[in-house]
């Protein structure tokens, strides 16, 4: 393939449905979603892609059914104890960005445990981004800059939009090239509002659970048609 992203960026949707088509509980689509995660990172591996960061848990999904958050929230305790045999196999780092403080403290411990023991890995980097939403990223982001401002560390004439981006949960991962939205929904829901400002963006109808190389493939042929432009001139 001639023109590769180097960040994808997914926003993993439909797991509900698909398992609701199939006569099935909700959390049984999230089950086989999650399977898809380390399926689609490894293709994006193999494709030359740097950087897969995916949409796992939002700011707004708290409002969820209890049951379907704490399946969730299962799924992940599983999921950080799994995921570095297969860092260790594929040479991969993980990287969570989305407010921690909110989850389960051994949830929070098992983030920073899979980060430092991944932190060397880098044929590809895989961003979980869990209790995450761009508006809270922007926020916190907003009050650690305020505060650099009072205590002098930082002056407003200084501020630009580079110092902003300095202050969002993964400053040193490059903006999304690609981004991804699965099961036929045309919209954000929140995610990477900063970093999507001119992102290629690319909406499939194929859920979540049923989403794998052979659509990754077919993403990133469609993004390498596309002539990207900034302020109008081609890139
Ligand atoms: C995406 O699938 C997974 C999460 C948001 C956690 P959904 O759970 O949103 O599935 P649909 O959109 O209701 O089908
Ligand atoms: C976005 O999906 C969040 C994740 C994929 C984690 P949702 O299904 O929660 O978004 P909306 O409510 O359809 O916008
Ligand atoms: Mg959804």
């Amino acid at each position: 393939m001639d023109k590769v992203p180097e960040h994808v960026a997914i926003i993993m949707d439909g797991n509900g449905r698909w398992a609701k088509a199939r006569g099935m509980p909700r959390t049984y689509g999230h089950t086989e979603g999650a399977k898809r995660v380390a399926d689609v990172t490894r293709a994006a591996g193999e494709l030359g892609i740097k950087y897969v960061t995916v949409y796992a848990f939002s700011t707004e999904n708290w409002s969820r059914a209890e049951e379907e958050v704490g399946a969730l929230m299962k799924l992940f305790r599983g999921y950080l104890k799994t995921c570095t045999r297969d860092a260790d196999e594929n040479n991969m780092r993980i990287r969570i960005i989305g407010d921690r403080t909110r989850l389960d403290k051994d949830i929070q411990e098992a983030m920073s445990k899979v980060e430092a023991h991944t932190a060397s890995y880098n044929r590809v980097t895989l961003t979980l981004a869990i209790n995450y939403g761009g508006r809270d990223e922007l926020t916190r982001a907003v009050k650690r800059l305020a505060g650099d401002v009072r205590n002098g560390a930082l002056s407003e004439e200084d501020i630009t939009s580079e110092t902003i981006s300095s202050y969002l949960d993964a400053p040193d991962i490059p903006d999304p090239d690609l981004m991804i939205r699965t099961c036929g929904e045309q919209r954000i829901s929140n995610f990477l509002l900063w970093q999507l400002a001119y992102t290629e963006l690319y909406f499939t109808d194929v859920a979540w659970p049923d989403f794998g190389a052979e659509e990754l493939r077919r993403a990133v042929e469609a993004y390498g048609n596309r002539d990207r432009r900034f302020g109008g001139v081609k890139q």
